[in-house]
């Protein structure tokens, strides 16, 4: 089959899930196309969870807890019921052991609310089976890339990848008041600070203008944009982008046409929330977005 789309979703702050924004729009929109396409499962790389060493973790918990979402109700989540694909874990660290990885599964991890807040956004329905890839907490940008594309083939096979991180996203240039005083996560007192603007248009340019290769060589070079350290205070939240340039970023995928910018929350004047979808399903209808 046509390889399935490849998503890069920013999730930025927990409010994201339980208030509404174009972003959620457009992540319920996507999990509603996966849906229709018939999805055999969700292979996700969040932002939270990292590998010491060499490692890289692979969910195995069949029964996951959830992490409390701070300023977010309980109700929004604690009932959703997680769907851990424990067959599906065990065929990816099959295939990243095959590529070289120091690859194992985590039969301890419970997830957090960067996987599960996009999922139940996706998903509200109910959560598909759904695999998680941890990070390496070296945050090299060609070791995730390397995953990414060691896991693309799972595209021609039905599953769904996700990357779930950040656009522009650095907690230490944040402007928190107006969440922490009045739970307005979307106030933008002041117009977000150039080198955000700067390395938020930089990350579009790759996404929409590059394909294949030129893909993954552009957004693993934005690790030496002069705006990168303002943009990323960590570097976790960026290394999902890499992920997905891997897993979208083959000699084949300049088959298809470039990615979308499908919609863009800021939060907290500085943190630039952009979801990018490369690829389509094959009926699908022309891809707009949900630009506001
Ligand atoms: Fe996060």
């Amino acid at each position: 089959m046509a390889p399935t789309p490849v998503h890069f979703f920013s999730h930025g702050s927990t409010m994201m899930l339980g208030e509404d924004s174009s972003s959620a729009a457009y992540w319920k929109q996507c999990g509603d196309e996966a849906l229709a396409n018939g999805i055999k499962g969700v292979v996700m790389m969040g932002a939270h969870w990292d590998a010491s060493g060499d490692a890289i973790d692979v969910s195995a918990n069949p029964k996951p807890e959830k992490s409390p979402v701070g300023y977010v109700h309980p109700s929004k989540y604690v009932h959703y019921q997680l769907n851990p694909d424990l067959p599906t874990s065990g065929k990816v660290v099959k295939m990243l052991q095959d590529a070289g990885f120091n690859a194992r599964l985590n039969d301890k991890f419970d997830w957090i609310h960067d996987t599960f807040l996009i999922l139940i956004r996706m998903f509200p329905n109910g959560c598909p089976p759904t695999t998680i890839v941890s990070m390496n907490a070296y945050y090299d940008p060609h070791v995730h890339m390397k995953i990414g594309s060691t896991l693309r083939p799972l595209r021609n096979e039905g599953y769904l990848m996700i990357g779930t991180g950040g656009a522009v996203h650095n907690l230490y240039r944040n402007r928190w008041e107006p969440m922490v005083l009045y739970r307005d996560n979307f106030a933008q007192l002041r117009a977000p600070e150039k080198p955000m603007l700067e390395f938020r248009q930089s990350i579009e340019d790759c996404f929409t203008q590059q394909r294949g290769p030129a893909l993954r060589r552009s957004i693993t070079r934005l690790m030496k944009h002069p705006d990168y350290r303002h943009a990323h205070g960590t570097d976790d939240h960026f290394m999902a982008a890499c992920f997905i340039a891997g897993a979208a970023g083959d000699w084949e995928d300049l088959e298809q046409e470039r990615g979308v910018l499908g919609a863009e929350t800021w939060e907290l004047e500085n943190m630039c929330n952009s979801q990018y979808t490369i690829g389509k399903w094959p009926q699908e209808r022309t891809r707009t977005g949900i630009l506001a």
